[in-house]
Parts: structure tokens; sequence; C-alpha cells
């Protein structure tokens, strides 16, 4: 065997170690197991928006779609907020459906994601509406944040939020309590770099 064969072989041997390594980095947090096989797909998760009707409940929709359908149901004077975090629109690894209730006498919007819950509520004047269903986390795993849930008994609303200045600032100014964490969203912060 001459040297150059020699060096040829080491070289060959040196590339495929190089992309083996490089196909083993790509596996490793499957292998590891959470990030990879227990969480939904970062990349899928889609905003989550705000809206608030002109008497006073607000609406969380994902679907473009939907969003302007409603802001185009001019009676109602639904207007845009915010987006509140980042749902996935479909069922993810490790994820549940956070259901959209309406209220069957009134014109609140409650959202579920607790069997239980939505149960009890189904039996206690909420019906399912038609907005998508969307999913999220039901417990803080994956990068996920509260979804803090509180109520205006007297404006009969209830409002989401994932910030928690914002729960603060509604209990202090707006007549609201903590109700439940009604699940657990990505914030809109999320980075699938961090
Ligand atoms: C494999 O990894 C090496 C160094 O870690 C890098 O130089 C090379 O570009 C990578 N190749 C591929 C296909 O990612
Ligand atoms: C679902 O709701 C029920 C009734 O409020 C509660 O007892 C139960 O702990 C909840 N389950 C989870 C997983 O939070």
């Amino acid at each position: 065997m001459n040297l150059k064969r020699v060096l040829a072989s080491l070289l060959s041997v040196t590339v495929s170690l190089t992309s083996a390594r490089n196909t083993t980095d790509i596996d490793a947090p499957q292998a590891a197991g959470r990030s990879a096989e227990t969480c939904g797909d970062p990349a899928d998760a889609l905003p989550f928006y705000r809206l608030l009707a002109g008497t006073g409940e607000y609406l969380y929709v994902a679907d473009p779609t939907t969003v302007g359908t409603e802001l185009r149901a001019a009676p109602n004077g639904w207007a845009l907020q915010t987006v509140a975090a980042l749902v996935f629109s479909t069922q993810e690894v490790s994820t549940v459906p956070f259901y959209t209730l309406h209220s069957n006498t009134g014109s609140e919007w409650l959202y579920v994601a607790n069997t239980t819950e939505l149960a009890n509520a189904l039996n206690n004047g909420y019906h399912l509406s038609t907005e998508p269903v969307v999913y999220i986390y039901p417990t803080q795993i994956c990068g996920s944040v509260p979804f803090y849930y509180l109520n205006n008994a007297a404006e009969k609303s209830n409002f989401y939020t994932a910030v928690e200045s914002e729960r603060l600032d509604f209990i202090a100014n707006e007549g609201y309590t903590d109700v439940d964490i009604a699940g657990y969203v990505l914030p809109l912060g999320y980075s699938q770099c961090a």
C-alpha cells in the first residue's frame, strides 16, 4: 500500500466519521427524550389572537380566517387587541384540546382544557363554540407558561393572559379575580433556538 492510498483511506474514514457525528448530533435530542419526542414542534405554534367585543367580552382565536370573520361581524363590534400567546392548531405531542365555549344565555366565552371542567361547563349553561379547537399543554412542560384565567363577575367576562404584569393589572384595576390556570401556552418570546 503506498502512502497516497493510506491517506485516501484515512480521509474516507474521517469523512464517514464526520457525517456520522453530524447525524448523531441531529438525533441527540430525540435520543435524550423530552425536547424532541414529547414536545410539540414550536415551529408549528400559531398566534392566539385576543379580540374584545364592544360589550366587554374577550374572544381568543388562532385561525386567521375566523379572526377576519369576527372582525367583519360589525354588530358585535370586535376589536383585535393583541396576540395573547402561541398555541397549536393541530394536536401535537403532549398537547390537549383547549375548547372554546360560549354562554347559552349571556355572551361570555370560556376556554377549557380539563375534560372534567368541560363536562361541568356543558351541564351548566355553556355550549361548544364553532371556532376551531386549538391545542395547549396540560402541565408546564416544553417551555410553556401558565395561561391565567380571570373572571369579572359583574361584567360576566372571562379574561386569559400569559403575561404576569397584565394579570396583576386586571386584578388591581379592572375588577377581575383569579379563577385558575387554564393550561400552559408558549409565550410570545418563545424561541426554539433557546
Ligand atoms: C458536519 O460537521 C462538520 C463539523 O462539525 C461541519 O464542518 C460540516 O459542514 C457538517 N456537515 C454537514 C453535512 O452538516
Ligand atoms: C380537572 O378538574 C377537576 C375539577 O375541577 C380537578 O379535580 C382536577 O384536578 C383537574 N385535573 C387536572 C389535570 O388539572
